[in-house]
C-alpha cells in the first residue's frame, strides 16, 4: 500500500518519525516521486543495503552524466572534488583512499581527550556567565571544528572561513529541500577551500609537523600516497564530515535530554553512564537521516506482505538510518528515549565498508562535551521550544538551540 510521504513539509522535518513508522509498517520499500528515489525504512533492509555491493556510494558520476558540457564546466571543481570523497566511492577507489585516510587519522584520536577537555572548558568557560546562549553556535559547532582543524593542521583562526564553505557544500551534500542555487553555492565553497589547502599543503611540505596533512603527505612522496588533489579532497571531507555531524549530534541529544527530564536527571546522578546514553542519542535522532545509494543491477526487497519489489539498475536508493533506529522488530520501545537501554546497534554510523571513519572521535566529543555541559550547568533548561529545524533530508539538526544556563557551577566540582 503507498503512503503519502513528503519530505518537504515543516512538519516532517520537525517530527519525521510518525511517518517513519507508517512507512516501515505500510510501505517499508516505497517510491518517492517527489525524491525521484525508494526510500527504505525497515532495520534489515537498510543495513542489508549498506552493505550490498549491488549497491553503489558513488553518486558522483550519474549526476555528472545528466549535466550536459557547459553546466559541467560550472561545477568542475565540486564534481572533481566529492569524486574523490571515500564516501561517495566504490572499490578499489574507495579501498585505497579509505585506507590512506584511517592512516593518517584514527591513531590521532586516542591521545585528544585532553585536548577535547581543554577546548570544553574554554568554551563553557565563554557561556557559563550568561543567562541564555545559543548551544549550537556557541558550542556545539566551534568544539568539532577547532577539534578537526587541530587535527588537520589547520589554524583555528580560518574557522569562520570553513564554516561558511562548509555550509556551502552542505546545501549540495545535504540535499537541501528548499534552497535555492545549491550547485553554485557548492562549487563556489569547493573552490575556494581548494584554493586554500593547496596553500596549506605547500606550507606544510616545506615543514611538517605532526598532524593529519604532514602525515597524508609523507606517503605522496614515496608514491604510495594520496595524490595532492586527492589530499586536498580528503582533508575537505574530513573537515566537513568532522564538524557538521557531531555538532548535530551534540544539538540533538541535548534537545532530547531537555525534553526528557527524568532521563537528565538520572543521568546528572551517574555521568559514569554518559557512554550509552551518547548512544541513545545516536539511534534516538540521528545526525545522519539518510544515506543515498545507487542501484549497479536489479534488487529485489520485500515489501509490507512479504511480495517481491523490484528496484531497477540505474534507480537511486535513501537508506532512512533515522527510521531504522526505531524499528520495534529491533528495539523494545523504540519510539522512547531511554539511557540505560542495553544492546543498541543503531546504524547512525552506517555499516559496512562505509562504516563512520570518525565515530571514535565523535563519541569522544560527545561523551566529554555534554558531560561537561551537564556538570557545569546544572539548571540548563530550553529556553525556545519548539526549535527551527535545517532544511536537510541528509543531515538532521537544528540551526540554533536557545537554553538557559541560569548559573554556573564550579568547574573544579566533580
Ligand atoms: C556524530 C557524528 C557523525 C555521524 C553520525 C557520522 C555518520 C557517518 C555515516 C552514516 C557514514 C557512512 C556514509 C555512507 O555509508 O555512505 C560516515 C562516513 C564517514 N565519516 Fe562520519 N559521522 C560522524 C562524524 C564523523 C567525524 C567526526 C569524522 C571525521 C573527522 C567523520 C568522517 C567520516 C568519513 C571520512 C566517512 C567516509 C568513510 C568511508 O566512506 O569509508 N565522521 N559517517
Amino acid at each position: 500500500m503507498a503512503v503519502a510521504y513528503d519530505p518537504r513539509l515543516p512538519e516532517e522535518i520537525a517530527d519525521p518519525f510518525p511517518s517513519f513508522a507508517r512507512l516501515r509498517a505500510e510501505d517499508p520499500v516505497h517510491w518517492s516521486e517527489i525524491l525521484g528515489g525508494w526510500v527504505l525504512t525497515r532495520y534489515r533492509d537498510v543495513r542489508a543495503a549498506l552493505a550490498d555491493r549491488r549497491l553503489s556510494a558513488d553518486r558522483i558520476t550519474p549526476f555528472r552524466d545528466h549535466l550536459d558540457l557547459r553546466q559541467r564546466a560550472e561545477v568542475a571543481d565540486l564534481l572533481a572534488t566529492l569524486g574523490m570523497w571515500a564516501v561517495f566511492n566504490d572499490p578499489p577507489d574507495h579501498t585505497r583512499r579509505r585506507a590512506l585516510l584511517n592512516k593518517a587519522f584514527t591513531p590521532r584520536v586516542a591521545s585528544l581527550r585532553p585536548t577535547v577537555a581543554a577546548i570544553v572548558e574554554r568554551l563553557i568557560d565563554g557561556v557559563a556567565g550568561r543567562a541564555e546562549f545559543d548551544l549550537i553556535a556557541d558550542f556545539a559547532y566551534p568544539l568539532p571544528a577547532t577539534v578537526i582543524a587541530g587535527m588537520i593542521g589547520v589554524p583555528a583562526a580560518d574557522l569562520d572561513r570553513f564554516k561558511r564553505w562548509s555550509d556551502d557544500i552542505a546545501v549540495f551534500v545535504g540535499s537541501a529541500l528548499a534552497t535555492p542555487d545549491k550547485r553554485g553555492r557548492a562549487e563556489r565553497g569547493v573552490h575556494e577551500m581548494r584554493e586554500y589547502f593547496r596553500v596549506m599543503l605547500a606550507e606544510h611540505r616545506a615543514r611538517p609537523r605532526d598532524d593529519i596533512l604532514s602525515a597524508l603527505i609523507a606517503p605522496e612522496e614515496q608514491g604510495k600516497g594520496l595524490s595532492e588533489d586527492e589530499i586536498v579532497a580528503s582533508s575537505i571531507l574530513l573537515l566537513f564530515a568532522g564538524h557538521e555531524t557531531t555538532t548535530n549530534l551534540i544539538g540533538n541529544g541535548v534537545l532530547a535530554l531537555l525534553r526528557h527530564p527524568e532521563e537528565l536527571a538520572a543521568l546528572r546522578v551517574a555521568p559514569q553512564r554518559m557512554a550509552d546514553a551518547v548512544e541513545e542519542m545516536l539511534r534516538y535522532d540521528g545526525p545522519t537521516q539518510a544515506m543515498t545509494r545507487i542501484a549497479l543491477e536489479d534488487v529485489e526487497f520485500e515489501d509490507a506482505s512479504g511480495a517481491p519489489r523490484r528496484v531497477r539498475r540505474g534507480d537511486r536508493l535513501f537508506l532512512l538510518l533515522n527510521a531504522a533506529n526505531r524499528d520495534p522488530e529491533i528495539f523494545a520501545e523504540p519510539e522512547r528515549f531511554r539511557l540505560a537501554r542495553r544492546d543498541n546497534r543503531h546504524l547512525s554510523f552506517g555499516y559496512g565498508p562505509h562504516f563512520c571513519l570518525g565515530a571514535p572521535l565523535a563519541r569522544l566529543e560527545a561523551e566529554i562535551g555534554i558531560g561537561a555541559l551537564l556538570r557545569r550547568l546544572p539548571r540548563l533548561a530550553l529556553a525556545e521550544e519548539p526549535p527551527a529545524w535545517s532544511d536537510s533530508f541528509v543531515l538532521r539538526g537544528v540551526k540554533a538551540l536557545r537554553v538557559s544556563a541560569a548559573r554556573s557551577a564550579d568547574r573544579r566540582r566533580g
